[in-house]
């Protein structure tokens, strides 16, 4: 198909048409010239396809179809092959239900435990969000269907969702909210992807040329076409010179014609409603060129998969010895989400599940009974229903609460207040722990909960939003048939005020202000040295594992050059399972603040008891950079960083040191304002100043070289501090050789060679 050719075969009328939806979740066809139309529809984690029967508010049922993991949970299995599968599953499903995309992943960084949309994102890493999303996009794309990555970008609250404005420096950006979209660009080239409501540093993400345009398409090399989240258009006209190239859902021809008076005036080129056709219409026909609707969708099959997925998922938080149950003894399974398990979360990604299986009924043939314990909807628990589930714990040898959030705590459209369990749940605990020592809690949970009763419990196991079959997963984790291999993708911390966003998190009328800057989730907490609840990176499981023998490719590398990374790591225990081996770098020196430790590479392995295998990650310049604003690049500080590896981001268990120079000089301009300090710290202009550095030293601290008193080294110590703080301008009053303004002037420029 000469796309080119079919483009300029259009009227201006039909271009500026077929650059907005015909409606909630069609591109428009050009009937005239056997151009069809091709249907999108939500993601990610299963189908919600509306019938023909769509509304224009897109909110009505969508046909029955199998809900996976939510990202929450998918994140926690850090197992790229995993997400793969799970994507190529979802694609095979629309290439059998006739979608050209599924709209997803949903990469937001979690700012803070309270975005309401939590649930759909993956963690509060970006190197983490970004690996999974790639894994996931090159899934569903192998089934020649595309995905839509979303929400580009700095999507990070729900609260003025459509108004709010992200404020972000230049730095925060690029480390924190880009990398996701980025990574996801260079190893997967998503088919399109779709930009988010808010605006970035003031500017709609939606018409801001920077970023759709500049960052996503010249630096990154995205080659498909952008689409606007459904109403996140202001400004159409703006938004096409941007690089938005299709409009969702249909602006009932409004904003087209706004198109077309824009070119019939001059104020927009033709050439970019071109452009934004060919886009759309090369990935339209790589779809309808590649369409099998006869692709069998084996919901069953699906069902299955949805579970074994979620028991890689599932995060072990605590565990003193009472786990894996013993399927012989008697327990009772407390709570509502037992029989009826919160598994998805609210808003467009809800999925229609064709059938859920609950831990009551995967229990079954067990001798597991069952109490309710509190009403999920009505978020209450009556004094009979506690006396009710105490005495049946009472009468169990082990007694597992279902619990977690009900749907109206966390979803999309609005964030939560607080990160606090349900009261009625949190009495329920206690209730039941009180009445039985050997008490488990399971939780169904889109990000993380405040736990007053940890201490109370014997085991606590996380399940998240696990998808339809997530009664399947829980009940094979607890009895031992499945190991936990989940590890968690985001902190949870003690409380909502230690997260560092707290005081400023969704921001003063429309102005959300990003003043943590780049130390979000573990990045804060660790440079904190801040007790948290569960760490980044965290997961136990039925066996245990080590981290050892530590080896670098090399002691010094420039930043031009790769490191190797290898680490033996070996199962010490006697059951056969899976851990997270993950590698963090630190930069050990440097001039700008910078986290401790960030994640840089991760490998899930699977051991059988006493086995060992050697992992071996490769870091590039990107693993040891940072985003220097003055020259709008990364950039490595020569000098030394740690290389540490573990199983959490708090069980670093082996590390080691390499050194790596920098082959690129960064542009210094010195003014009369510039202080000695940084002057000194530049070997060049150091000489530069040559003896005249000498003689201020000297005019400052007298006896810095031969101090006979303590106290004539503490006033050397301080004269060198007044120097080293003073401006190069200060040498006119302060030198003993006489500086004027003329020889300062003369000394700027030998300094700036
Ligand atoms: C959501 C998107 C979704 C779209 C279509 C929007 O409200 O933010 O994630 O894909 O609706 O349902």
């Amino acid at each position: 198909m000469d796309i080119k050719a079919l483009v300029s075969q259009m009227t201006l009328e039909e271009k500026a048409g077929l650059c907005s939806g015909l409606d909630f979740w069609h591109t428009k066809p050009v009937e005239r010239l056997g151009v069809p139309s091709v249907m999108v529809s939500d993601g990610p984690h299963g189908l919600r396809k509306q019938d023909e029967k769509a509304d224009h508010l897109g909110v009505n049922d969508s046909i029955k179809a199998v809900c996976m993991p939510a990202a929450c949970a998918t994140a926690s299995s850090f197992d790229r092959d995993l997400m793969g599968r799970m994507g190529q599953a979802i694609g095979d499903s629309c290439q059998h239900e006739k979608l050209g995309v599924v709209l997803g992943p949903a990469v937001n960084i979690k700012r803070s435990p309270l975005c309401g949309r939590n649930f759909e994102y993956f963690s509060e890493d970006p190197y983490l969000a970004g690996e999974m999303s790639a894994a996931y996009i090159n899934g569903v794309q192998s089934k020649n269907v595309g995905t839509s990555i979303k929400h580009f970008a700095a999507n990070s609250q729900e609260h003025r969702r459509m108004s709010s404005s992200s404020n972000a420096d230049e730095r925060t950006l690029r480390e924190i909210y880009f990398p996701a979209f980025e990574i996801s660009v260079r190893k997967a080239q998503p088919w399109t992807v779709m930009c988010s409501y808010n605006r970035v540093n003031g500017v709609y993400a939606s018409e801001n040329p920077w970023l759709l345009t500049d960052v996503l398409r010249g630096e990154w090399g995205f080659k498909g076409y952008v689409m606007s989240d459904w109403g996140a258009v202001s400004d159409r006209v703006a938004g096409v010179a941007a690089g938005l190239d299709l409009e969702m859902p249909s602006s009932g021809g409004i904003n087209d014609r706004k198109i077309v008076a824009a070119v019939k005036s001059g104020e927009l080129d033709e050439k970019i409603v071109d452009q934004a056709c060919e886009r759309i219409l090369e990935i339209n026909y790589r779809y309808l060129d590649n369409a099998r609707p006869e692709t069998p969708w084996d919901q069953e099959a699906d069902h299955q998969l949805s579970a074994r997925i979620a028991e890689e998922c599932m995060v072990l938080l605590k565990n003193d010895g009472i786990l894996p149950l013993n399927k012989t003894d008697e327990v009772v399974f407390i709570g509502e989400f037992a029989a009826k398990p919160r598994f998805q979360g609210g808003g467009s990604s809800h999925i229609n599940a064709f059938r859920t299986t609950s831990a009551v009924e995967a229990a079954q043939g067990l001798p597991v009974t069952y109490v309710q314990g509190y009403s999920a909807a009505r978020d209450m628990a009556t004094d009979e229903m506690i006396a009710e589930a105490v005495q049946a714990a009472k009468a169990a040898k082990v007694a597992v609460v279902f619990a977690g959030l009900p749907d109206a705590y966390e979803s999309e459209g609005y964030d939560r207040a607080h990160m606090a369990m349900p009261a009625c749940q949190n009495r329920l605990i206690e209730a039941v722990a009180g009445a039985n020592p050997n008490t488990v809690v399971v939780l169904h949970n889109g990000s993380p909960v405040e736990m007053p009763w940890l201490g109370k419990v014997k085991a606590v196991l996380e399940a998240y939003l696990g998808g339809q079959a997530v009664g399947i997963a829980a009940v094979r984790l607890l009895y031992g048939d499945a190991n936990p291999c989940g590890h968690l993708a985001e902190t949870f911390p003690v409380k909502l005020s230690d997260n560092p966003s707290y005081l400023y998190y969704g921001g003063e009328g429309n102005e959300a202000d990003y003043r943590e800057g780049v130390f979000v989730g573990y990045r804060y907490y660790d440079k904190k040295e801040m007790p948290v609840l569960f760490p980044f990176g965290f997961g136990l499981s039925y066996t245990t594992f080590a981290c050892s023998n530590l080896r670098l490719s090399g002691a010094k590398i420039t930043d031009q050059e790769t490191l190797t990374a290898t680490v033996t790591v070996t199962n010490t225990g006697s059951r056969a399972g899976k851990t997270v081996v993950q590698l963090y770098v630190g930069d050990r020196e440097s001039t700008v603040l910078r986290p401790i430790r960030e994640l840089k590479g991760f490998e899930k392995v699977e051991l059988q008891p006493g086995e060992s295998r050697d992992v071996t990650f490769t870091l590039d310049k990107r693993a040891f950079a940072y985003w220097n604003a003055a020259i709008h690049d990364w950039h490595v500080e020569t000098g030394a960083f740690t290389i540490e590896v573990g199983q959490s981001s708090r069980d670093i268990e082996v590390s080691g040191e390499v050194t790596v120079e920098s082959t690129v000089a960064l542009p210094r301009r010195y003014t009369a304002d510039s202080i000695f300090m940084d002057v000194m710290a530049d070997p060049k202009a150091k000489e530069a100043l040559g003896p005249m550095l000498a003689s201020i030293q000297k005019a400052f601290a007298p006896n810095a070289d031969a101090s006979d008193t303590a106290q004539e080294a503490i006033s050397a110590d301080m004269g060198l501090a007044m120097m080293r703080y003073m401006p190069l301008r200060g040498l006119v009053s302060f030198s003993p050789d006489k500086v004027t303004d003329d020889t300062l002037k003369q000394l700027l420029d030998a300094l700036n060679g």
